[in-house]
């Protein structure tokens, strides 16, 4: 027997899912990508929403972090969600993905340490949950600085950085979104939280896993509070050790952490899911632990997501680097056509350029025959998930 024939329940990229109360036209999300090209207010504009509405053939969109407070950035040219002129910036954005009939999702974001008085208000020091710095260097508008010792914060901070998300998806609503995602990944704020090498805490909120998983799940719970739990993913990256991100059992504590989330009833887990020989990580028991929708993401093509979604073990995949030269990348996957590439000069800042100019699939394109790879489908089919 074929050892992929499709089983009775799986499905492919192009069917329908429910996710909480949406049902999306496809299993193809477009991950959060940040693009910084916000204004000097931290406000998105015209050009993110051309940007988003090219790419609304993906079910889902997750827009790129944006963050909480002032206090929450980490980069220049991110944009917010704590002011009106963000929220009506934002809100172009989801009336033009709207009109495509896509749904989009904003991720809530707050870098934690990974950050620089130079970006903070009042040239503070970034906040985090241990005195640590993260290892490398911070982009500034004065250029590359080293990241500081950030200030711990305290039991009352804490809640305050809580609220701080609150008042996030609460803006997020106002802007028109279907929902929202927390980054909980990545080695910024949450992560910080939940993984012991940045959390050295001796209170509620440090120590064992059960204590690290605190701030995800009062974040999740403020959040839900604004949303209710089915319209909130969370993202996590349980094994990428940017930012100096490292754990002795991330097997445990995400485990735990997915347990605790899906008793909650949030809309999905999204899974970065790093690809290693070590540490090992069991995807699978991760996505069985949580027990709803599992979104997985890292360097998927059409092959390894067909057979990802047919074999079950995922419910949806997100493209990141694949949607920025594609912005019709799901009309692409259906056709077999082929992928253009991306320039990574251009990911992060600047203009339209590298941004909204990549074109759509031409004439030549779209008649050219399907191409089937087959050893790379094959390999897909084979490889030990
Ligand atoms: C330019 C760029 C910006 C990114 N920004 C974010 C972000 O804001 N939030 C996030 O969770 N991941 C971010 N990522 C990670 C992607 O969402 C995704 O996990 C990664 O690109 C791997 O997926 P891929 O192999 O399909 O590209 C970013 C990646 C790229 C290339």
């Amino acid at each position: 027997m074929d050892q992929i024939a499709p089983l009775a329940a799986a499905h492919g990229l192009f069917s329908p899912v429910r996710v909480g109360p949406y049902l999306l036209t496809n299993r193809v999300v477009m991950g959060p990508m940040t693009r910084r090209r916000a204004d000097a207010d931290d406000a998105p504009h015209a050009l993110h929403a051309e940007y988003y509405a090219q790419r609304a053939g993906a079910g889902l969109i997750v827009a790129e972090g944006a963050q909480v407070s002032p206090q929450g950035k980490g980069y220049p040219g991110t944009p917010g969600i704590h002011s009106a002129r963000q929220v009506a910036g934002w809100r172009q954005t989801t009336d033009a993905v709207h009109l495509r009939g896509a749904r989009i999702f904003l991720q809530l974001w707050h870098v934690g340490r990974v950050s620089h008085p130079k970006l903070q208000p009042d040239g503070a020091l970034p906040v985090a949950p241990s005195a640590l710095a993260a290892p490398g260097m911070a982009e500034t508008p004065a250029g590359e600085l080293p990241f500081p010792v950030p200030h711990e914060l305290s039991a009352a901070e804490i809640a305050d950085v809580v609220a701080q998300f609150a008042r996030a998806a609460e803006n997020a609503r106002a802007a028109g979104f279907d929902g929202v995602e927390l980054h909980g990944g990545n080695g910024f704020l949450i992560d910080q939280f939940l993984r012991a090498g940045s959390n050295r805490r001796t209170d509620a909120y440090g120590g064992r896993a059960a204590n690290r998983v605190r701030f995800l799940l009062e974040v999740t719970e403020a959040v839900s509070a604004v949303w209710g739990p089915s319209r909130v993913g969370v993202r996590i990256s349980p094994i990428n050790p940017w930012g100096g991100m490292h754990d002795p059992d991330p097997a445990g504590l995400f485990g735990l952490a997915a347990e605790a989330l899906g008793a909650r009833g949030i809309a999905y887990l999204h899974v970065a899911e790093t690809r290693t020989r070590r540490p090992m990580f069991s995807w699978s028991k991760l996505r069985r632990r949580f027990g709803g929708i599992y979104i997985a993401n890292g360097g998927f093509d059409r092959y390894r997501a067909d057979a990802a979604l047919r074999s079950g073990r995922a419910d949806l995949i997100s493209f990141g680097r694949a949607f920025i030269a594609n912005p019709d990348l799901v009309q692409r996957l259906r056709t077999r056509a082929t992928l253009r590439p991306a320039d990574p000069a251009l990911y992060y800042g600047g203009d339209a350029r590298g941004y909204t100019d990549y074109a759509p699939m031409d004439d030549a394109e779209r008649s050219a025959p399907p191409r089937y790879e087959w050893r790379r489908a094959a390999m897909a089919r084979l490889r030990w998930w």
